[in-house]
């Protein structure tokens, strides 16, 4: 009887903290990265589309960390530099694959030109000299 007992208020106490638990990690890694109101539109399309992995400052997320994505570092200003815009808004629009950088996603199919035109902008202030 007593086990019975037990084992019900068990079931109350763990099964809501066991979905409370699951509910936040999947928030974490799911939930996208908070925009700042002032953010200009390259900077609102990076923070959206980009930064759940290659973090909101380009070094990478932790998100990234716990998947193993290894997504480079963005403000790496020697290595930046040898990529031409060209070759950015291309990468950003049909994604790694074709060339040898599988984990890099495709974004043509989301953004329009001008927006990844922005987004090269954006990826060229994050290895800008401060
Ligand atoms: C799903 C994770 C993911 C997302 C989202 C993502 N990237 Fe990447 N990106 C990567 C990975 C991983 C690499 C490294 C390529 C590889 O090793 O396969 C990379 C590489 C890059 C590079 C370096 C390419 C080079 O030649 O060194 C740039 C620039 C870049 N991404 C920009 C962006 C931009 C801009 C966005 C948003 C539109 C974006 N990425 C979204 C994963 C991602």
């Amino acid at each position: 009887m007593l086990r019975r007992v037990k084992a019900k208020w068990l079931l109350i106490i763990l099964a809501p903290t066991l979905l409370l638990i699951a509910g936040s990690i999947l928030a974490l890694v799911f939930l996208p990265h908070p925009v700042p109101n002032t953010a200009t539109a390259g900077q609102r399309a990076y923070l959206t589309h980009c930064a759940g992995c290659h973090g909101a400052n380009g070094r990478g997320s932790w998100r990234s960390t716990i998947f193993f994505i290894r997504p480079g570092d963005l403000t790496d200003r020697a290595a930046m530099d040898r990529l031409s815009d060209e070759y950015l808004f291309g990468l950003i629009k049909h994604g790694g694959a074709t060339i040898g950088l599988p984990g890099m996603p495709a974004f043509g199919y989301h953004l329009k030109d001008p927006e990844i035109r922005e987004l090269v902008a954006h990826v060229r202030m994050l290895s800008a000299p401060k």
